[in-house]
């Protein structure tokens, strides 16, 4: 018989990859994710990438602070694990209003995990970060360096992961898997599901994208004077199907071994700087993205990326594509839906999952 997931945050960027890998991986998932999130769109899309497998999704709009509603959601269904993406992700919103991150990520966490007690689901695969490393003092980072939270986005990712392994420590039936994604871009392949996009986008492929489309006049390139190859900022980019299969991994290692708690970095293991990401992006996309060389972003790594042995060695898992690929689809998803999911007006989602 199938297993049932419960995946929160799964309309978000990477719940919803992740829930057609689940469906097309022979999966019963349900979905929650907030009110005002654009759900019933975003799945409707999924349950048809997922072919005959799409009758196995379920839905529910639901936030995870609203403790008696995922109560009932647990009375009537018995989940053999859960995958928890949901949560807020913008750091500089977590800057201006801690409080509605600690609410909302922290809070929310909680109850989840409250709820699962009561209902005896003792398997989790947390969506972390490796914002937890804040400043890598060197690459790549393995899964044992320093934890270290720059600010209140990154220490919600942190104090959950504390959280989890605490309750390990409590109770050794608990099998958790925390996966500290790195950066991920890209889109299906099929370009019917992506990041949506919001307001102004903090991140650096949304924002290349949406000069690609016209929507903005130039790229500011934030710092060009750091000590890497050409004088940008290095990070790990990650397709997000990759990342997607990634939480299947985890989640064949929870049914599969007596894991505990255990912490994976999920990124490619390489290196790419902002100036060698726009090039890709020009190519995928036939156009020039301006750039406008500007001091580096406050906050702001100078390089960071994963070492994936850990990953690669226990859950048999790598990322496949490359930076070509990931802007191949993420150009994709954009021309076909160049408002997101939603027209201008309705592009709200900043707020919605984790990614
Ligand atoms: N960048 C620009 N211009 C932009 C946006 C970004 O030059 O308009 C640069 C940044 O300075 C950095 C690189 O592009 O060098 C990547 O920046 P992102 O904002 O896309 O990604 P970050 O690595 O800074 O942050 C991301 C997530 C965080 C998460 C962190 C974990 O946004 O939520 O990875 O490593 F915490």
């Amino acid at each position: 018989m199938s297993r049932s997931i419960l995946v929160t945050g799964g309309a978000g960027y990477v719940g919803s990859h992740t829930v057609v890998q689940l469906l097309l991986g022979r999966f019963k998932v349900v979905v929650i994710d907030i009110p005002n999130s654009p759900l019933e769109i975003v799945l409707k899309r999924v349950a048809k990438l997922a072919g005959e497998f799409g009758k196995n999704l379920a839905f529910y709009q639901m936030d995870l602070r609203d403790k008696p509603a995922l109560e009932k959601l647990f009375a009537c269904t018995s989940f053999d694990a859960v995958i928890h993406t949901a949560g807020l992700k913008a750091v500089r919103e977590s800057v201006k209003n801690p409080l509605l991150y600690y609410n909302n990520n922290v809070i929310g966490t909680i109850n989840l995990l409250e709820v699962m007690v009561s209902h005896g689901c003792k398997k989790l695969v947390f969506s972390s970060s490796a914002t937890v490393y804040g400043w890598p003092k060197e690459v790549p980072c393995t899964e044992d360096f320093p934890l270290c939270a720059a600010n209140p986005y990154a220490r919600t990712k942190l104090f959950m992961e504390e959280v989890c392994r605490d309750i390990y420590s409590s109770d050794s039936e608990w099998k958790i898997i925390i996966l500290r994604y790195f950066n991920p871009v890209g889109a299906h392949p099929s370009g019917s599901i992506g990041e949506n996009p919001s307001g102004t986008p903090n991140n650096l492929v949304p924002f290349i994208q949406q000069v690609a489309l016209g929507r903005r006049p130039e790229l500011t390139v934030f710092g060009s004077d750091y000590s890497t190859k050409d004088r940008t900022g290095v990070r790990d980019y990650i397709h997000v199907v990759d990342l997607a299969n990634g939480h299947l991994a985890a989640l064949r290692k929870l049914f599969d071994s007596n894991i505990g708690c255990e912490v994976y970095n999920l990124g490619s293991g390489k290196g790419t700087s902002v100036l060698e990401l726009v090039s890709a992006f020009e190519k995928a996309c036939g156009k020039k993205i301006p750039l406008l060389m500007a001091g580096r972003r406050p906050g702001d790594a100078e390089i960071v990326y994963a070492s994936t042995d850990k990953a690669e060695r226990e859950l048999n898992w790598k990322a496949e594509y490359g930076i070509e690929e990931m802007c191949r689809d993420q150009w994709n998803w954009a021309s076909k839906n160049p408002f997101g999911y939603g027209s201008p007006d309705h592009s709200t989602s900043q707020k919605t999952s984790s990614s």
